[in-house]
């Protein structure tokens, strides 16, 4: 019942949240992008189009997901002849892509600030997205391609990612820069793997994602009623949030001013509302790329999150659980083992992310560096990436702790 209950909402969302699914053009036509409307630009695109270089590069996990890195390698407006700049990796949330922590533009977006302020800048694709849907022997029609949550993702894809850049760079260690989930894979990987803790000289936790005993947004909270067990494993192999793209075009039309109550509220209500940092121009342009895509059990295990106040790995169900981790309950993550510098960064209206589950996950980690609360009463989960002025509220604050660490 919850479960069917929980897949219609998840309809509902769909029929909302539309993105486009532009493929990626990797040439140098940037006259050609000029004249393209933003809500049709990929990230590269969109990235090229303001003047910026761009890469696009690929990296195989070790079950097989092929993932699309988007690179900004310096900015026209810093020095480029300067070598080794530190690299800064930056990963985004669930149902999101690297397109959001460009979407702001420049002079306001987070990845434009850092290239500009001499940073070798890599945004991530976790897989499920619309740049990380290449497999080497799945495609995404085929269930097995969705069977994943946050776990895999913290397992699998940022060793991939993370190894690929320290190769290719000649860097020790990355700036680590998460959003939501970008957040949680962070804790799954230096907890299970802390030989991995070393590779990040410092990890900015934006909106932090771990304990979720105090959530506030009640449409995210129905993930907590979805099942466990054999029927239910089979039943969540499914990828989400895949509209066609022409549904771009109407959110265009349907989202413009007079709509902005009503296109904006959905984020809201899962974010929490702050209207005022939500730009009217860039709100359709925003629900033109989001959501980009993602499993149904990253959602279900972030519901089982809510359910439990735990930490922990997948809940199959007991039969299932003793299978796998030959326990009846699933193992939590060790957070003691998390020793990379973090520091922390809360809104104080973020209906996901609550300052009260960040104070238990603060006295968990061993070499926390930094607890903050944006200064603005209404900053919610969205307004990390998407607030109009993220720049003065959090990001020159972030660069300029970078700069001194
Ligand atoms: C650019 O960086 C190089 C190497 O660090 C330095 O020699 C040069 O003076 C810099 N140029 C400018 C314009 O800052
Ligand atoms: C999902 O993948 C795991 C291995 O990671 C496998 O054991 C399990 O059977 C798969 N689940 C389904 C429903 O296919
Ligand atoms: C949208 O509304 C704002 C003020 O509320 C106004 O300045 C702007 O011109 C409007 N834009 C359009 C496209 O109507
Ligand atoms: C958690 O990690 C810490 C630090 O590595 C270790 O001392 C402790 O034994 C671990 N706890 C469990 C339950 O594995």
């Amino acid at each position: 019942m919850s479960a069917i209950l929980l897949c219609f909402v998840i309809s509902l969302l769909r029929y909302f949240f539309l993105c486009s699914c532009d493929s990626i053009v990797d040439g140098n036509d940037r006259s050609g992008l000029l004249k393209k409307p933003d809500y049709k630009l990929s990230t590269p695109e969109m990235v090229m189009k303001n003047g910026y270089p761009v890469e696009i590069h690929e990296a195989t996990t070790k079950d097989g997901y092929i993932l699309s890195m988007h690179r900004i390698p310096y900015s026209p407006k810093s020095n480029n002849s300067r070598t080794n700049r530190p690299v800064v990796f930056l990963q985004h949330g669930l149902f999101c892509s690297s397109i959001d922590w460009v979407i702001l533009g420049p002079g306001k977006a987070l990845a434009y600030l850092l290239a500009d302020e001499g940073y070798d800048v890599w945004l991530g694709n976790a897989r499920g997205n619309v740049y990380s849907l290449k497999h080497t022997t799945l495609t995404p029609q085929q269930k097995d391609f969705w069977n994943f949550s946050w776990h895999e993702m913290g397992t699998y894809d940022l060793p991939a990612v993370i190894d690929y850049i320290l190769a290719r760079t000649r860097q020790q260690d990355v700036y680590y820069i998460g959003h939501s989930m970008g957040t949680t894979m962070f804790f799954v990987l230096t907890s299970l793997k802390p030989e991995y803790n070393t590779k990040f000289r410092l990890t900015i936790a934006f909106a932090p994602v771990v304990f979720m005993s105090d959530v506030k947004s009640d449409i995210s909270k129905l993930a907590a009623f979805s099942r466990t067990g054999k029927q239910a494993d089979q039943l969540y192999n499914s990828g989400i949030f895949f509209p066609p793209r022409t549904w771009a075009e109407h959110i265009q039309v349907a989202c413009n001013n007079r709509t902005f109550t009503l296109c904006s509220t959905l984020i809201f209500l899962v974010a929490g509302f702050d209207p005022q940092e939500l730009d009217p121009k860039l709100l359709p342009v925003i629900l033109a790329h989001y959501p980009a895509g993602s499993s149904m059990k990253a959602l279900v295990h972030y519901g089982q999150l809510m359910r439990t106040g735990k930490f922990q790995q997948y809940d199959h169900g007991r039969a299932l659980n003793i299978m796998y981790y030959g326990t009846l309950e699933p193992p939590p993550y060790n957070l003691s083992a998390v020793t990379a510098p973090v520091s922390l960064y809360n809104g104080k209206n973020d209906w996901l992310s609550s300052i009260k589950d960040t104070e238990k996950l603060y006295s968990k980690l061993p070499n926390i560096v930094g607890m903050n609360q944006v200064p603005l009463d209404t900053f919610n989960h969205a307004d990390f990436q998407w607030a109009k002025n993220a720049k003065t509220l959090l990001y020159n604050d972030v660069i300029k702790f970078m700069k001194n660490y």
